[in-house]
């Protein structure tokens, strides 16, 4: 559960680039947090994780404060950035190993898990080369798998689909499917509104840094003016004054 209550958050003073954000994420939920580039999607995401802190406000995972009990709070997390462009000089078995490492998983558990899903991602003949080989996705796929080896309670993604091809792009949906089904909670931000529709409970809209519409899909589309698609509904809410 991913409980954010009052968060503002400015670069720049004068500017918040998120400003009052209230949401609650709970068990078993997906949620997709949607919203134009510079909205405030990954300013969000990195307080989530604990890489910024808000100026104002509190968040807490699975009722653990990120601030004040940041281990405990982080070892419910797994992250998946927006780029996957990190210790490269590593093979893809040697970054999994040592994600393991970190969070402790035994292993029998990683040697299965691990097996499981990089054939599910079809990365398991290149685990043994540099992932400076890789390319964009098959850095993505590593990224994806390490973040799932210690079974976080709570999966945050940052445009996860991004450079996955569609049949990856599929397992992941389903992996994240699999995730909240097992009472976890999945929050990741998106541009893509198709899949918002298919794979979330709910979605929240941000733009400018402010929540300006959170609630299911089909509540969203309630909100569609006749005639109108929903592309067309969120241009019109995000679209600048
Ligand atoms: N390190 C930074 N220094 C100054 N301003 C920043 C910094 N990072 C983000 N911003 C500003 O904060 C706002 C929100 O940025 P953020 O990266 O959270 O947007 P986003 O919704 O993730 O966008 P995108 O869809 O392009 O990834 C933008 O106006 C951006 O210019
Ligand atoms: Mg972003």
């Amino acid at each position: 559960m991913i409980t954010i209550n009052h968060v503002s958050k400015s670069y720049v003073k004068g500017k918040k680039s998120v400003d009052n954000l209230n949401l609650e994420i709970k068990n078993g939920e997906i949620f997709g947090f949607l919203g134009p580039n510079g909205a405030g999607k990954t300013t969000t995401i990195k307080m989530i994780t604990g890489i910024l802190k808000p100026d104002e406000g509190e968040i807490l995972l699975d009722g653990k404060n990120i601030e004040k009990h940041p281990v405990d709070a982080k070892k419910t997390i797994g992250f998946v950035p927006d780029s996957p462009d990190m210790f490269l000089r590593l093979t893809g078995i040697e970054y999994l190993n040592f994600i393991a490492d970190m969070y402790e998983v035994s292993s029998e558990d990683r040697k299965e898990r691990i097996e499981k899903l990089a054939k599910r991602f079809e990365i398991e003949n290149d685990l043994g080369s540099s992932m400076q080989s890789y390319s964009h996705g098959m850095r993505q796929k590593i990224i994806v798998i390490s973040m799932l080896l210690h079974q976080p309670k709570n999966w945050i993604l940052d445009e996860p689909m991004t450079g996955l091809d569609p049949k990856s792009s599929f397992q992941l949906k389903e992996l994240m499917r699999e995730h909240a089904k097992k009472n976890n909670t999945v929050f990741f931000s998106t541009h893509v509104l198709e899949v918002a529709e298919k794979l979330c409970d709910r979605v929240g809209i941000i733009h400018k840094g402010n929540l300006i519409f959170v609630g299911t899909y089909e509540e969203l589309k309630s909100e569609v003016k006749e005639g109108s698609s929903l592309e067309e509904m969120f241009l019109e809410l995000t679209e600048n004054e």
